[in-house]
């Protein structure tokens, strides 16, 4: 079935609206990258200046999300300045029927897997049109650390 943009934004609403209730006054908080983070970002930022949610710092994994953060009020810290995450909460570019994930299309995956690999929880939030019979639909970057482009290409290329 056929469904529209406007159907899955309002799903990446619901979704970033489901995540709210996952962060608690004081906590350190993930924040992914994408559209569907950046709806939560919003959120989260109303949240804190209603006074409803007190006291949270929050780590991202991009410049986008960095920027989105800080315009909605928010306290950000450098990824160096922290030990552990308390909750992230990220978007997704697949997801099966066991809700095995693809994630990195927006580029920035060694921020993203760093920041996963420091969280206690994390909460993935999507919407329906990236839901898929077999992971493996999406073109994925990639990304590579300047010390080890030419081996990497060399490796890729080989036939
Ligand atoms: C970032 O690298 C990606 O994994 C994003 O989390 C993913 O592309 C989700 O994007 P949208 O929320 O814009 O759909």
């Amino acid at each position: 079935m056929f469904k529209s943009a406007a159907m899955h934004n309002t799903e990446k609403e619901s979704a970033a609206r489901a995540a709210l209730p996952y962060v608690r006054s004081g906590m350190m908080v993930g924040l992914g990258s994408g559209s569907t983070v950046a709806g939560f970002i919003g959120l989260l930022g109303k949240a804190v200046s209603s006074g409803l949610i007190e006291n949270i710092l929050c780590v991202t994994a991009s410049a986008s999300s960095e920027t989105l953060a800080k315009k909605a009020g928010l306290q950000t810290v450098a990824i160096n300045d922290i030990s552990r995450i308390d909750v992230l909460v990220d978007g997704a570019d697949e997801f099966d029927n066991d809700l095995n994930l693809i994630k990195g299309g927006g580029g920035a995956l060694v921020r993203e897997k760093i920041l996963a690999s420091l969280a206690d929880l994390f909460v993935v939030i999507t919407d329906s049109g990236k839901k898929v019979a077999m992971l493996g639909n999406s073109k994925l970057p990639l990304e590579a650390f300047i010390f080890c482009v030419h081996p990497l290409m060399a490796k890729l290329t080989q036939k």
